[in-house]
């Protein structure tokens, strides 16, 4: 029996007419049935008075009366992979309930997983929430939730209650985990609930997941970051860093093998710290060795990789290994020793450069990738050609590139000289240039060679190719069908378009 499974049947052997447990993960059972049993209550209503037909429309009704939902949602993500991966729990969790996914916005249900990493995100989900608002003013039986790290901001918190009046339901990142909870008191109480939690040690395990993918799948390995890098306000949304038990995370990997992955993420803000404040602690090398062993997993990749913690162990582990991916993300953020210490990153330019050369000559073939921020208070332009410097001398294969943006609560927003706007972004645009040049330059050296390659979708312009990626992450496109989705096929690289290959199976 898998583990889906399993939990769907605790799931039904809840009492409703016993209070809720208070161990987790059986409180959240215990309300999944809650809700589900007062979802259903309303749709059988709205089935009998033909809300629902005029709702749905004939074919959607009918599938959603055979397969038992009743209802319809839609969770959409901003942000990382570590959203990315909640988001795939939260939508479980709503489908455990009989929530139906819902091909867009027009749905029952709609959770924003919210970003605020910069302050683009932020705008970027008060756009999509007017629009949200504008839809439910003609459908008012809708829900709308937000969540994730834009909540943690009292801020925020305090302008959703004021101008967003519609909003139904509003959680943090620490208590994702009560979803079915906070549905059930929604559906009583009919009016906005607010349930944020400033913080938590608690990490609730064994609550059903949703892949995207059938084939890849991230794998959470810690929580929350404690390097409270200046201009960074993750360590304050996201909490104290906590690490996952070695054990969950290869049981879960385990399982994830069985039921037909091969390529797993390990995920966290700074998976080099990993389980340095266990009660057994254990390395992140250490751990991988053990993902390592795991059959049928073929490929590991990891994010992201803070470089003050990079350990020898840990390149001798991705020199030694076969499944370990030749990819590192290795965000730089400055190439300049006197920002990087107004941005509390703990290593200077030089060493950052030692630790770059010492992965080439450990892995040659490497693909390193990083993040860079332009414009943080007080660069001058020596600081930026500083930066320009270590771009030209490391040839990253690419680079997110960033224009500062100021975050309120972090040390860095209260720093005196801000750097003026068009200084920034003439910065920016030399920085992108550059980058685009090294990358070109430096990918696409495995033109001519046969490679390995994970089928991952249909080409979405061409239904005629198949879309995958090297085990540095560059990707492929070559002529192939469905029956590839999820297979490791060699592939030939004939050409090389910029920052992709064409390609042709080889066998
Ligand atoms: N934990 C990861 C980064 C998470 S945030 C790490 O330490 O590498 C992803 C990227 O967003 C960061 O690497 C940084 O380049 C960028 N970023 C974070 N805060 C920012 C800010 N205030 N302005 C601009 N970019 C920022
Ligand atoms: Fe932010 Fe720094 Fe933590 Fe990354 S390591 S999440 S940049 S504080
Ligand atoms: Fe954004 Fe939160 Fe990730 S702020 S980058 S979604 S941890």
């Amino acid at each position: 029996m898998n583990n889906d499974e399993e939990i769907r049947k605790k799931i039904d052997s809840m009492d409703l007419s016993a209070p809720p447990p208070e161990n987790e993960p059986e409180r959240q059972y215990y309300f999944i049935k809650a809700a589900r049993k007062l979802l259903k209550e309303k749709f059988e209503a709205d089935v009998a008075s033909g809300k629902a037909l005029e709702r749905y429309g004939k074919e959607r009704l009918d599938e959603m009366l055979t397969k038992e939902f009743f209802g319809t949602c839609c969770v959409v993500t901003f942000g990382c992979q570590m959203n990315a991966r909640d988001s795939e729990k939260l939508t479980a969790i709503l489908e455990q309930i009989g929530y139906q996914e819902a091909e867009d916005e027009n749905a029952d249900f709609v959770l924003y997983n919210t970003c605020t990493v910069r302050e683009n995100a932020n705008l970027k989900v008060y756009g999509r929430l007017g629009q949200l608002g504008a839809r439910k003013k003609k459908h008012p039986e809708m829900l709308i939730g937000l969540c994730g790290c834009m909540m943690q901001e009292p801020e925020v918190v305090q302008k959703l209650k004021t101008s967003y009046r519609f909003v139904d339901l509003i959680f943090g990142t620490h208590n994702i985990f009560q979803l079915a909870e906070l549905i059930t008191r929604r559906f009583l109480e009919k009016k906005m609930l607010v349930e944020v939690w400033e913080g938590t040690d608690k990490i609730v395990e064994n609550l059903p997941v949703d892949r995207k993918y059938a084939f890849k799948s991230g794998v959470n390995i810690m929580f929350g970051c404690n390097n409270f890098c200046s201009y960074c306000i993750v360590p304050y949304v996201r909490g104290r860093e906590r690490s996952r038990s070695p054990e969950e995370i290869i049981n879960e990997i385990k399982r994830l093998a069985d039921d037909g992955v091969v390529e797993i993420m390990l995920l966290g803000q700074n998976v080099n710290s990993y389980g340095k404040t266990l009660a057994e602690p254990i390395s992140f090398a250490e751990l991988l060795r053990r993902v390592e062993e795991i059959p049928g997993i073929e490929r590991i990749r990891f994010m992201t990789s803070h470089p003050k913690d990079l350990s020898d162990e840990l390149i001798q582990v991705m020199k030694e290994s076969k499944k370990v991916c030749p990819h590192l993300h290795l965000p730089l953020q400055s190439g300049s020793s006197r920002i990087l210490k107004a941005m509390n990153r703990k290593y200077t330019k030089e060493q950052y450069l030692e630790l770059a050369a010492k992965i080439r000559q450990a892995v040659p073939d490497i693909s390193l990738t990083t993040d860079i921020i332009v414009g943080f208070p007080g660069e001058t332009e020596e600081d930026f050609l500083e930066t320009m410097d270590v771009v030209e001398k490391v040839q990253f294969d690419s680079a997110f590139t960033f224009i500062y943006s100021k975050r309120t609560g972090t040390p860095a927003a209260a720093m005196e000289n801000q750097v003026p706007e068009d200084v920034v972004k003439d910065r920016f645009d030399r920085l992108l240039k550059l980058v685009q040049e090294t990358g070109a330059k430096v990918s696409g050296r495995e033109l001519g060679t046969v490679q390995k390659v994970l089928v991952e979708e249909i080409n979405s312009h061409d239904s005629h190719l198949v879309t995958g990626r090297l085990g540095n992450n560059t990707v492929v496109h070559f002529p192939g069908d469905a029956s590839l989705i999820g297979k490791i096929v060699d592939v030939h690289m004939d050409e090389f378009k910029g920052f992709y290959y064409m390609g042709t199976k080889v066998r």
